[in-house]
């Protein structure tokens, strides 16, 4: 096992939890100072910008309206999902629990939504995509990883396929790693052969002759395009021209993301990059967000300023730490009943009535 302390699967969720970020509090307790700086790793920096940026977005209240029989289902790409909260990509869940991304794909389909499997998985992706099957036969999503060139990617992706995933996130807005994490033994991205920090020769630049020489380009989205009928995301778009230029390649929807601030610091909380994004979109596929999501507000929020759905990244994380699948099913609850609140209050019935005028 790995040096992370694991409590034993737990069949409730820990005692005075209100809301997902008390899970927070848990989790550093639980996890290693490792594996919690690992977790954290760009919260500090973007933190606050997220919750600025969340935090000037009011709800406004509207009361008196006709609710009953309101509800936060939604279809998207085809598939019916009871909320629009999903579960972003995250490496190396055994990390933070022993039963990992397993533990993480179970409770959201348990939750009757969607997650997404990360190339950097430390369980095999096949034993998730099971784990994660949900009620209408409908698999997990996979996220995608470049992997150096053409073939590898293209082994991965149809590993995913075969797996039955359901839809394909390609992942385009982390070439570089800033950091590298030193694994304890026995967790590892095993979907995946090792790759290597690159290697350069003497002058050579280990941005763009290393990282940058192995990274994908629009070329190979197109490529891409061409080698899976499944709908195809684009993640980690911030500019409105990507999102044009992703249409017009083909994707089924993009995610405006900054990555959870974990790439390039200062880069723009995406909710303030989710306006001009939709604008462009028209809505010609779905706009997806993450990054900064930590209450059933923050969805709001975001879906008010025209995301069809969001992802989530730590505040799963932190359930899963401090108590399982059983944990992150909580947190998913707790984000849904928030949301659910916040439409009622707002007189919104369906997440089709969320609209910027909701928003004070
Ligand atoms: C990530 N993220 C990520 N994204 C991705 O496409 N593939 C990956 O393997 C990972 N791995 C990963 C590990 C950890 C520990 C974190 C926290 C995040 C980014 C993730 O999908 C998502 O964009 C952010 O986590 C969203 O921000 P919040 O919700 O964590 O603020």
């Amino acid at each position: 096992m790995n040096e992370t302390a694991t409590p034993p699967a737990a069949t409730q969720p820990p005692a005075g939890i209100r809301a997902a970020r008390d899970y927070r509090v848990l989790a550093e307790r639980i996890l290693s100072p490792a594996a919690w700086a690992y977790l954290q790793d760009g919260e500090a920096e973007t933190g606050d910008a997220n919750a600025a940026a969340f935090a000037t977005r009011a709800p406004m209240p509207r009361p008196l309206r006709e609710l009953r029989g309101g509800h936060s289902r939604l279809r998207l790409l085809g598939q019916s999902l009871a909320h629009p909260i999903l579960l972003a990509p995250v490496a190396y869940q055994r990390l933070f629990h022993a039963d990992g991304e397993c533990a993480s794909a179970l409770a959201a389909a348990a939750q009757d939504g969607q997650s997404v499997i990360s190339s950097l998985a430390s369980q095999p992706l096949e034993e998730i995509a099971t784990a994660g099957r949900g009620a209408d036969g409908e698999g997990p999503w996979f996220q995608l990883y470049w992997q150096g060139g053409r073939e590898a990617t293209l082994e991965l992706l149809h590993r995913a396929l075969a797996a039955g995933c359901s839809a394909v996130v390609f992942t385009v807005d982390a070439p570089v790693k800033r950091a590298s994490l030193h694994l304890p033994p026995g967790i590892a991205a095993v979907n995946q052969p090792a790759m290597p920090d690159p290697a350069v020769g003497e002058g050579q630049s280990i941005v763009f002759d290393g990282w940058m020489a192995r990274a994908p380009t629009w070329d190979d989205l197109a490529w891409l395009r061409r080698h899976t009928r499944l709908p195809l995301l684009l993640k980690g778009i911030l500019h409105a021209e990507d999102a044009e230029r992703a249409i017009g390649l083909g994707c089924d929807g993009v995610i405006v993301s900054s990555h959870g601030g974990r790439v390039l610091p200062g880069a723009p909380a995406s909710l303030d990059a989710l306006p001009a994004v939709v604008k462009r979109v028209r809505g010609r596929v779905p706009v997806l967000l993450d990054s900064g999501i930590r209450g059933g507000g923050d969805v709001f929020a975001a879906l008010a300023l025209g995301a069809s759905a969001v992802m989530v990244g730590r505040p799963y994380v932190w359930g899963l730490a401090a108590a399982g699948a059983i944990g992150v099913a909580h947190v998913i609850r707790l984000l849904r009943d928030e949301l659910e609140m916040t439409m009622a209050l707002c007189g919104c019935p369906r997440l089709d009535t969320i609209a910027p005028h909701c928003l004070g």
